[in-house]
C-alpha cells in the first residue's frame, strides 16, 4: 500500500540550517513511529494533529501548501505559525486528498520521528482507513468527551483490531468542556471497555486530553490531577514499534532477490520479516522444504554475527540447495505452514464489487500468485457488527471467504504476523489493487486432497482418437452467430473423422449451470464450469467447440490458463451490435431494450472485446458456412 511521502524541505528545527550534518545524525538513530488517529468527523482529529506538528516544531512545505496565500504564515520561522490557522489548513487538505488516498504527516521529536496517517470517518472511507491503519503500530482513537463511544468509533475500533494494531490509545478530547471531569472521563472509558471486549481488544490506554487547549498532548495538565498516566507524545514516545514486536517469533525472510555477482557467490536478499538469524543457524526453505545452514549473512558494512527483524541483509547457505525469490527461509525447527487454500477476511477497496471465481493477483510478501475467492462466508457490518449473508463484496464492504492459491505458498496467520499473513488482491486486467485481506488459517481439505495420476492419461485418449485436443472457444454478443457457425465447425470436423464435442450457452444454462442467472458474478462461474468442462474433455482427448457470450476478458483468459499452449483458439465473432439487435432470433433485444429483460449484453451488461482472438470472424462480410470453413482450416492447419 502507498505510504509515499513528500520530502520535507520547511523545517523549524534550527539545527537544520547551522549543521545539516549533526541534524540528520540526531534524526538518524531514532525510531519511527507509525500511526493513526481515527474517531468521528467533529471529534477534533485535526486539532490534535495540528497541536502535536505544532508543540513539536515540525512544519513542512507540504502541510503549510494550503495556507500558502496568507502572507502572515509564508516565511515564518521558530514555529511563530498561527494554531488555527494551521489546523484549517490541514483539515481542507484531508478533504481534497478524501479520494486519493491517506494524508501521511511527519514529525519528530527529540526521542522519536512519527508519521501519522490521517484519514477521513466516514464510511464510504473504510478502504482509506485501512489503507491507513495497515502499516501502522498504534491507533488513536478520538472521543468527544461530549458524545461518548459513537458508531464511527466502534467501526474504526472494530478495523483497527481486524488490521491487528495492537496499541490503542483511547483519547477522550475536548475534556475543557466538560470542565475537566473526572465522572465524565470514567464513564466512557466503561462504555468503551465493555464495547473492546466484545470485539476482542486486548487492552487500551484511556487518555483525557484537549487538544485544542494542549491538555496532557506535551505537558501533563493542570487541569486534570486526578489523571496520573502519561500524556499522549510521551506515550508515543514510549510505544513498542513493530519490528521490537517481531523480534520474538522465529525467523522468517521472504527472498527477494538471489544476489549472483560470480560463480563462487549466491546470497539470498531480503528484509527480515521476524525473528533473528546468526550464522551456523539451522534453516529451511519454503515451498520446497529443504534445508541447510546459515554461512554468512552479508550486509554493505561488511558481515554479520547477527540480523534481527527490520534488516536487509543477504544470506549465503553452506550447501547449494534451490532457493529463488518469492522462496521464504524460515527456522528450520520452527517452518511456517504452506498451503494453497485459506480462509481470510477480505476488505473490498474497488468500485466493481468482487467476482466470486475470477482469477486475481494475490501479493504476498514478495510473492505473487493467482487467486480466486469464494462467495463469502458472510460480510460483516461494520456499524453492528452483525454477520450478513452476501453473495459478494462491494465498495468497502468486509467479508470472510475462501481463497485458493494456483501454487501452495507458505504463510502465517495474520494475527501472528502481519508480514506473512497479510495480501492484496489485484485485478488483472487493469493492475488496480482490489482488496486488502487477512488470512486467518489454511482449510485442511488443501492438505488433504491430492491430484491423482491415471495411467490412462490425455495423451493415451487422443493417440487413440489420432487426434490433438483443443478448444476452440468463440465469444461474442449474443445473436452475433456464436451457435450457428459452432455448429457447422463441428460438422466439418466430425465429416473429417475428428472426434468433437460442442457446449453450448443455452444448453448447459439448462442443465448444469441451472442455477446460474446473468449477473457479472454468475456469468463469471458459468464460464469457470464451461471452463473445467471443456478441460476435462481434452484430457478425454477431444477438440471441444464452446458457443457462450463470454463476456470477460478475465475468464477468457482464465480458460487459456487451463490450457496447454496452443491448444486455446479463441474465435471472435465479431457482429456489432445493431446487426445482432436487427436480427434479434430469440427476441431478447426488444425485451430488453423495453426493459423487461435486465443485465442483457450489449445494452446494460457489458462486452469486452477480445484483444488477440486466433481468429476473428466478420459476420457481416462473411456467410456462417464462409466463416466456418475458416476456423475448420484453421484448426486442421495448427491442430495436426
Ligand atoms: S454468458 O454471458 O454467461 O457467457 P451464455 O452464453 O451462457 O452467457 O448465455 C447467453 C444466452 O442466454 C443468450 O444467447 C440468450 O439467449 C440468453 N440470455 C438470457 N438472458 C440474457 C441476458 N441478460 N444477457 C445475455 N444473454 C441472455
Amino acid at each position: 500500500m502507498n505510504h509515499e511521502m513528500k520530502s520535507p524541505v520547511y523545517v523549524t528545527d534550527t539545527l537544520i540550517s547551522q549543521d545539516i550534518d549533526a541534524y540528520l545524525l540526531k534524526h538518524q538513530h531514532k525510531t519511527m513511529l507509525r500511526f493513526i488517529t481515527c474517531g468521528s468527523v467533529d471529534d477534533g482529529k485535526s486539532t490534535l494533529i495540528g497541536r502535536l506538528l505544532y508543540d513539536s516544531k515540525m512544519i513542512f512545505e507540504d502541510q503549510l501548501a494550503s495556507l500558502e496565500s496568507d502572507s502572515k504564515v509564508v516565511g515564518t520561522q521558530g514555529g511563530e505559525i498561527d494554531f488555527a490557522l494551521l489546523v484549517d489548513g490541514l483539515a481542507a487538505e484531508r478533504e481534497q486528498g478524501i479520494t486519493i488516498d491517506v494524508a501521511y504527516r511527519f514529525f519528530a521529536t527529540d526521542k522519536r520521528k512519527f508519521i501519522v496517517a490521517d484519514t477521513p470517518g466516514h464510511e464510504q472511507y473504510t478502504r482509506n482507513m485501512v489503507t491507513g491503519a495497515s502499516t501502522a503500530d498504534l491507533a488513536v482513537i478520538l472521543i468527544d468527551a461530549r458524545q461518548g463511544v459513537l458508531t464511527q468509533t466502534r467501526r474504526h475500533s472494530y478495523l483497527v483490531n481486524l488490521l491487528g494494531i495492537q496499541n490503542v490509545v483511547l483519547a477522550v478530547n475536548k475534556m475543557d468542556l466538560v470542565d475537566y471531569s473526572a465522572e465524565r472521563f470514567y464513564d466512557i472509558v466503561a462504555d468503551y471497555s465493555h464495547f473492546a471486549k466484545q470485539i476482542g481488544m486486548d487492552s487500551f490506554l484511556p487518555i483525557p486530553i484537549s487538544g485544542l487547549k494542549g491538555d496532557n498532548i506535551v505537558e501533563k495538565s493542570p487541569n486534570m490531577h486526578w489523571y496520573q498516566g502519561p500524556t499522549l507524545l510521551g506515550h508515543l514516545e514510549e510505544a513498542p514499534v513493530s519490528d521490537t514486536r517481531m523480534l520474538d517469533q522465529p525467523f522468517r525472510m521472504a527472498v527477494q532477490w538471489v544476489n549472483r555477482p560470480n560463480l563462487d557467490f549466491r546470497g539470498f536478499a531480503g528484509q527480515i520479516g521476524a525473528g533473528m538469524v546468526r550464522p551456523g543457524d539451522a534453516i529451511r526453505v519454503l515451498p520446497s522444504g529443504k534445508t541447510t545452514t546459515v554461512k554468512s549473512i552479508v550486509t554493505y558494512d561488511g558481515d554479520l554475527d547477527l540480523a534481527v527483524a527490520g534488516q536487509s541483509v543477504t544470506l549465503t547457505f553452506a550447501d547449494e540447495i534451490d532457493c529463488s525469490r518469492g522462496d521464504m527461509i524460515v527456522q528450520s525447527d520452527q517452518p511456517c505452514e504452506v498451503a494453497d487454500q485459506f480462509e481470510a477476511t477480505v476488505v473490498w477497496m474497488a468500485e466493481q464489487e468482487m467476482l466470486p471465481g475470477r482469477p486475481y493477483l494475490l501479493k504476498i510478501g514478495t510473492q505473487t500468485v493467482t487467486a480466486t475467492v469464494t462467495e463469502p462466508k458472510y460480510e460483516v457490518n461494520v456499524n453492528t457488527l452483525e454477520h450478513l449473508a452476501s453473495k459478494t463484496l462491494g465498495l468497502n464492504a468486509i467479508g470472510v471467504v475462501n481463497i485458493s492459491t494456483d501454487r501452495p505458498i507458505p504463510f502465517e496467520a495474520y494475527a501472528q504476523n502481519p508480514d506473512l499473513g497479510g495480501f492484496i488482491l489485484i485485478d488483472r486486467m487493469t493492475n488496480a489493487t482490489v482488496a486488502a485481506g487477512m488470512i486467518h488459517f489454511a482449510l485442511r481439505r488443501s492438505q488433504n486432497i491430492h491430484w491423482q495420476a491415471l495411467d490412462v492419461n490425455r495423451d493415451a485418449h487422443a493417440a487413440l482418437k489420432n487426434q490433438k485436443p483443443a478448444v476452440v472457444w468463440f465469444t461474442g454478443l449474443s445473436g452475433s452467430g456464436k451457435s450457428t457457425i459452432a455448429n457447422i465447425v463441428e460438422k466439418k470436423l466430425h465429416a473429417l473423422g475428428k472426434h468433437t464435442f460442442l457446449l453450448d450457452g443455452d444448453n448447459i444454462r439448462h442443465g448444469l449451470n441451472r442455477d446460474l442467472g446473468f449477473t457479472d458474478a454468475d456469468r463469471v462461474e458459468n464460464i469457470r464450469r464451461v471452463g473445467e468442462v471443456a478441460r476435462l474433455m481434452t484430457d478425454a482427448g477431444l477438440i471441444v467447440l464452446t458457443a457462450f457470450i463470454s463476456p470477460f476478458r478475465s475468464e477468457r483468459q482464465m480458460v487459456r490458463d487451463l490450457m496447454a499452449p496452443g491448444e486455446f483458439v479463441e474465435v471472435f465473432v465479431d457482429t456489432p451490435l445493431e446487426v445482432a439487435e436487427a436480427r434479434d432470433v430469440k427476441g431478447l433485444y426488444k425485451k430488453a431494450r423495453s426493459g423487461q429483460l435486465k443485465n442483457f449484453t450489449g445494452i446494460d451488461s457489458p462486452y469486452e472485446q477480445p484483444q488477440n482472438a486466433e481468429l476473428t470472424v466478420n459476420t457481416v462480410e462473411l456467410t456462417p458456412e464462409d466463416a466456418a470453413e475458416r476456423i475448420v482450416q484453421y484448426v486442421l492447419r495448427e491442430m495436426s
